[in-house]
């Protein structure tokens, strides 16, 4: 059992020193292999290059690791282009299918493997991390540090560790949970400026490690110390928390639909409560995206396995799904008069800032448009490729906002893109053929929007 509080003495001291110029923090430099180069690997192996850190990205997919070793990036988060360039140049950045290259001699292995949710139980399916865990343990050589950032359950550090032990049981290694807290679309902000690091470790040894690969944010971002167990729990428990409040925003805006209160001014007041926060209090079509769908359902699954009902996060699940279905009820009830009218949809990433489709809200309200539309045209930003994957030749692809608008009888606004907030609507009022906006992200001022003629409704109040 780690003495947690040796660590944290530790760490308030190096603050203290740091804080008063007595000390400059020293920068080790690690050799640090990362399983797994998707939206958690990628960002985080660029990140810790940056710091000057030896970084190996491995990666099963051969055409990924060849396109990376070509310069080209394969996914899209802002700012992670520059980076990625000037530390491949480097040569601190490497990407390879080859695991033994990336272990060997590592200091640390970090285990960023999908986790997907299994399409019956809606559990965590965590057959990739097990195969990541068997396959790298033969080679571990000197001591090693396997910290997991992929989202996993409960206990699943228990199980790695048993393993890795199993498959070699000379090896010196500690076995860490090392959760992930990165926004998509805002990866490598969130990575240079984290809210927290937590370290779930039982041993002593592998947090002196930690304290060294991330020695460059002592003084600045709070560190904790806990449990391999408890590191684990934050994770899904903050998801999920988040998940909930959106949900809880969401209702309070269907509430102020009736009631003629405005969901703006509610969430305002609600987040000058320092208790409450302002953050996560965006009402619109339901939360989405790879991790908050998939950890709810993994949190409310695991809370049955332990025998605890989990009725808020239950309620949440069930509650999100309905409401991407009422989202579309609504814009389909806006066209039931003209239903080959044309349907101009702006957005189809999960959220804004990001190219991914993965549960995007924005993807299911549309899958039900289509049930009563053939007549519609797509933009979006950055996610055209992603969402032409997942719909085919059963929607027109727009070359922006306005090619999509042209003789629309509705415009859909279904992602929180800031681009939106800036649409020249005089022109798109020139370009449709009817004038109606449905807003299920509230981009636009709905003054202006009436200005210009439309007929405007968004969510959360009476417009
Ligand atoms: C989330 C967590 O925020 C992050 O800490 C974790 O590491 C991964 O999961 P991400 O999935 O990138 O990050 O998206 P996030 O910004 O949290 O948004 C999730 C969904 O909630 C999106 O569909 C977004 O549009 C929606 N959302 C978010 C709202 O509807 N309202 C809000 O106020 C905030």
């Amino acid at each position: 059992m780690v003495e947690i509080w040796d660590n944290v003495i530790a760490l308030a001291l190096l603050k203290g020193y740091y804080e008063a110029g007595l000390i400059f923090i020293e920068v080790y430099i690690m050799k640090v292999a990362i399983i797994g180069t998707g939206y958690v690997g990628l960002p985080t192996g660029v990140g810790l290059a940056e710091l000057g850190n030896e970084v190996f990205c491995v990666d099963k997919m051969e055409e990924k690791i060849c396109a990376l070793n070509a310069g080209e990036l394969t996914l899209y988060e802002d700012g992670l282009e520059e980076l990625f360039k000037k530390n491949v140049q480097n040569g601190r950045l490497t990407f390879t299918t080859n695991m033994a290259k990336a272990v060997i001699g590592a200091d640390v292995v970090l285990l960023a493997v999908g986790t997907p949710p299994h399409p019956v139980t809606k559990e965590a399916d965590l057959q990739y991390i097990y195969a990541a865990a068997e396959e790298l343990a033969q080679y571990l050589d000197g001591y090693t540090v396997v910290a997991t950032k992929s989202t996993v359950p409960v206990g699943t550090g228990d199980e790695i560790e048993a393993i890795v032990r199993k498959v070699n049981p000379q090896a010196d290694v500690d076995v860490i949970s090392l959760p992930e807290f990165l926004r998509e679309g805002f990866a490598i902000h969130d990575f240079f400026h984290p809210d927290r690091i937590v370290v779930g470790a039982n041993s002593k040894k592998a947090c002196k490690v930690m304290q060294k690969l991330y020695a460059p944010f002592v003084g600045k971002t709070e560190f904790l110390w806990v449990k391999r167990k408890s590191s684990e729990a934050i994770k899904y428990a903050s998801n999920a928390f988040l998940a909930m409040k959106i949900h809880y925003i969401n209702e309070m805006a269907d509430f102020c639909e009736n009631s003629g209160a405005d969901i703006h001014e509610v969430a305002k007041g609600m987040g000058m409560d320092s208790r409450i926060g302002s953050k996560f209090l965006n009402a619109g079509p339901g939360y989405g995206g790879s991790c908050f769908p998939k950890d709810t359902n993994a949190m409310a699954q695991m809370g049955r396995k332990y025998g605890v009902r989990l009725n808020l996060i239950e309620t949440t699940i069930a509650k999100n799904d309905e409401r991407k279905k009422e989202m579309a009820e609504r814009v389909i009830s806006k066209i039931k008069n003209n239903p080959q009218g044309k349907i101009a949809v702006l957005g189809l990433a999960f959220k804004g800032g990001t190219d991914d489709c993965r549960e995007s809200p924005a993807m299911d309200i549309l899958r039900e448009m289509l049930e009563h539309s053939s007549n519609i045209s797509v933009f979006d930003p950055k996610a055209m490729a992603n969402a032409e994957k997942l719909l085919g030749a059963r929607v027109t692809y727009a070359k922006d906002a306005y090619e999509a608008c042209e003789n629309a009888e509705i415009m859909v606004i279904l992602t929180e893109w800031e681009d939106f907030k800036n649409l020249d609507l005089k022109r798109i009022r020139g370009l449709m053929k009817a004038h109606k906006i449905v807003d299920l992200r509230n981009m636009l001022q709905a003054e202006e929007v009436k200005k210009s003629g439309f007929e405007y409704s968004c969510i959360g109040m009476n417009s």
